[in-house]
């Protein structure tokens, strides 16, 4: 019987369940046994698996998170690891592989498909939105809602006090949450990575905001975001294994600077991992199942190297080099939009 390994690798977000569930499901349907890796490439590492069933799966399809677990390991970063991922790949007798992740997960499986590990497929994943080669990733819109959700709440809280509030939301290289977010729960202000920070302009929109009576705004803000002139605003130095930062800390610095000049008084709501908790939207749910199905239908189809992807609203498939190499960046036109409603 052909064996078909999963894992998942990158920050969890909502969606990871249903992909599973679907690869297992539509697996035993084409015949295929399913073995879970444990913790993304580090079950690969450390040969840690337990096998998918029917059972195993039944009832994950709202549950966010991974029942497979998930870590940031790079088989890359240690010597050995890769050959050690190659070794246990033939140990566990896989056939083929679904690598569920992000640019980083997802850019082991490119490199390792280069490098004699052919027959791998990805599923792109991120709230952060910022994979290229798909329209959106799953998590990406159960983020969204529960952003816009939290700057719903700000609203309320921000009148009733006359208060400045600066919403930090994730979005690391790319302003996606912060600007549909933004958009969808009328932030006053957007900031995102894509375009560097001029406090006094910012300052300047919610002095006029509020010459027109207005007694409190709402400032969205992409942890990624940067001010004019400088690097990212980061927890610690420590670099990950993909040579990430940790990041976090430019709304209260933002918030600082305008009540400063403003003299209006300012509060920050960093939202963090809330926005990559809970049970995954319906959309989520939808894209994540499709994907999966896809997943089993190109390994079945022996079309090794590639990623599904939402295009419109088609499922295709794309070489996974090509979702790699370049990271999505917010679409400018939308951030006009986004312009219109500011102040
Ligand atoms: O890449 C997804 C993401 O949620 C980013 O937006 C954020 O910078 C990062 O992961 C946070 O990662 P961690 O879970 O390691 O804090």
């Amino acid at each position: 019987m052909k064996r078909i390994g999963i894992l998942t690798g990158g920050g969890d977000c909502p969606g990871l369940n249903p992909v599973i569930r679907a690869v297992v499901r539509k697996g035993l349907l084409e015949g295929y046994q399913i073995l879970g890796i444990k913790n993304g490439w580090k079950g690969l590492v450390e040969n840690d698996t337990f096998p998918l069933n029917i059972d195993t799966v039944s009832g994950i399809l709202p549950r966010g998170g991974t029942i497979l677990g998930t870590s940031r390991t790079n088989p890359y970063k240690k010597e050995g690891d890769v050959e050690k991922v190659k070794m246990n790949f033939k140990k566990m007798e896989l056939d083929a592989l679904v690598a569920v992740g992000g640019e980083d997960t997802l850019g082991v499986a490119a490199k390792l498909v280069k490098d004699g590990l052919p027959n791998i497929v990805g599923v792109p994943k991120t709230i952060d939105n910022d994979l290229s080669a798909t329209d959106y990733t799953f998590g990406f819109d159960t983020a969204l809602n529960v952003a816009m959700e939290c700057i719903d709440r700000l609203h309320t809280t921000a009148e009733s006090h006359h208060r400045i509030i600066v919403a930090e939301v994730m979005g690391r290289h790319a302003g996606w949450i912060a600007l549909e977010a933004g958009i969808a729960g009328g932030a006053d202000v957007v900031l995102i990575p894509e375009v560097p920070i001029d406090v006094d302009e910012v300052c300047n929109i919610i002095k006029k905001r509020h010459a027109r009576g207005k007694t409190f705004s709402i400032v969205v803000v992409a942890e990624g975001a940067q001010f004019k002139g400088s690097q990212m605003v980061t927890q610690e130095q420590k670099l990950d294994a993909f040579g990430h930062v940790r990041l976090g800390g430019i709304g209260e610095n933002l918030a600082l600077q305008i009540e400063q000049r403003t003299g209006f008084e300012t509060r920050v709501s960093v939202l963090g991992h809330i926005q990559r908790g809970g049970s995954p939207t319906a959309f989520d749910r939808v894209l994540g199942t499709r994907f999966g199905v896809k997943a089993v239908e190109l390994i079945k189809n022996k079309k090794f190297g590639n990623m599904v992807a939402l295009a419109g609203i088609k499922i295709i498939d794309v070489p996974l080099a090509d979702a790699v190499k370049a990271l999505k960046t917010v679409d400018m036109e939308l951030y006009d939009i986004a312009k219109v409603f500011f102040g």
